[in-house]
């Protein structure tokens, strides 16, 4: 969608069936049969062809819920969010959130930076004057380096990529030279890999040293996605309990790997979803979350007048095009479902999604706890789990939210007690005249 259509939008979407679901979403993102087709994942889990294409001796697929996340107003954008996760309460949370910063004008974004950063490293450099001969030899030969950099990736510099600064940095037995390559809408691991072994024999040459290790970092802090949003006039006890909640993981960096696991669970569900590699986001989050060498929360909570700020810095290289994003169809139709064509505007979504997703987060934690989100949906896999049929699922999950509401816990045993009383209630309702 190109603009926002308003909050009503959403109105009894979480009642419908999943394929009416699908099918609606479909209509409003103008998905053709083919990719409404590839959201349920069939065709694909029945052919092995996939599989084969990205992963050696394969045997079959793993499946994982595929749902979408509402309410999320992007840059004045209704964006529909597709997230792949198996964890129950991530998508109605993100959903909750992002319906409560809707009148507030949801989450405004933007990116700086496009480059990767690929390495190069010299071991054996001992320092002092050994090492300032290799990075001035770098530093003094970067126009000669960058065009044979170059010339090893001529698709990406004919789209308008390409290296585009390389420097030295001295390290404690060794320099590393660092590669900064605009990838485009790639995420380019490969594309950098090739860059950096191909540029090892020059860097050799220049510098008389032998090179070591040649691959990309997943550290990108050059490549950045920030997001911010703002609720004014908010509630006091709720804002103080989001500042809490964030001053927490600012102090305490066990609490802080917590905080940011809850941004990552948004974070990596769209990046499943879009066929990008979450474990580099992930990487690359926590290095950034650490890289003032003491871990921190990727997001930042405060108050200006009674106005509640939220802002996250997330390193974003993800891509729109190449690798599982091209091949996988579904990753195909969530990329068209987002409307996201190039690799910074999915980046921006990521980190939009991210802080919502951690707003839900320490707005539940500071008022009724996680349990209650959780168990609520936990209810009715227990249901299933017990046995349940499908007459008696809804009984026992209404049953079962009754005993969490009064016992904060529920189990499979409780379930199970609950179902046997249930059956033994209708054994008795169909005998009306059994014996008592
Ligand atoms: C659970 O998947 C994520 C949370 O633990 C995040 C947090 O504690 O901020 C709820």
């Amino acid at each position: 969608m190109d603009k926002s259509v308003g909050i009503s939008l959403w109105n009894g979407f979480s009642h419908l069936s999943t394929r009416s679901r699908a099918a609606w979403i479909a209509e409003l993102t103008g998905l053709d049969q083919a990719s409404l087709e590839a959201l349920s994942g069939h065709q694909i889990t029945t052919g092995v062809d996939l599989a084969e294409s990205c992963v050696e001796n394969a045997v079959g697929y793993f499946a994982v819920p595929l749902g979408v996340a509402a309410y999320m107003l992007i840059d004045g954008r209704d964006v529909v969010v597709p997230m792949a996760v198996e964890e129950t309460s991530i998508i109605a949370a993100a959903s909750s959130a992002a319906k409560f910063f809707y009148p507030h004008g949801g989450v405004t974004t933007r990116t700086e930076g496009t480059s990767s950063i690929g390495q190069i490293q010299i071991p054996g450099i001992s320092g002092g004057e050994d090492s300032r001969r290799v990075v001035e030899a770098i530093a003094a030969n970067q126009d000669f380096l960058l065009a044979c950099a170059n010339e090893l990736v001529p698709g990406l510099a004919a789209r308008g990529g390409g290296a585009r600064r390389i420097d030295g940095r001295v390290l404690p037995g060794m320099v590393v030279v660092h590669v900064y390559v605009d990838t485009c809408d790639a995420m380019g691991a490969n594309l950098i890999n090739q860059l950096c072994e191909g540029l090892r024999p020059a860097i050799e040459d220049l510098t008389g040293e032998a090179a070591g290790i040649c691959i990309l970092s997943n550290l990108t802090d050059t490549r950045m996605s920030y997001a911010t949003v703002r609720a004014r006039h908010v509630d006091r006890h709720l804002a103080d309990g989001v500042i809490n909640a964030y001053e927490f993981a600012a102090q305490d960096p066990y609490r802080a790997a917590t905080h940011n696991k809850g941004i990552l669970n948004a974070v990596d569900a769209i990046l499943l979803a879009t066929g990008n590699d979450w474990r580099a986001i992930e990487a690359g989050a926590h290095a950034y979350a650490a890289l003032t060498g003491h871990y921190r929360p990727l997001s930042h909570w405060r108050l200006e007048g009674d106005d509640l700020i939220g802002e996250i810095r997330l390193p974003t290289a993800v891509g729109t095009v190449g690798g599982v994003t091209k091949i996988h169809p579904t990753a195909q139709a969530c990329l068209k479902m987002l409307g996201a064509q190039t690799a910074p505007e999915l980046g921006r979504i990521c980190a939009a999604v991210g802080l919502i997703q951690n707003f839900a987060a320490l707005r539940a934690l500071s008022t009724d706890g996680i349990v209650k989100g959780h168990m609520n949906l936990h209810a009715r896999n227990l249901a299933l789990l017990a046995g349940a049929n499908q007459e008696e699922h809804s009984m026992l999950v209404e049953r079962l939210r009754e005993e969490l509401l009064h016992k904060k816990r529920l189990t499979l045993t409780q379930a199970r007690t609950i179902l046997s009383e249930i059956r033994s209630n209708s054994i008795r309702k169909k005998e009306p005249f059994a014996k008592k």
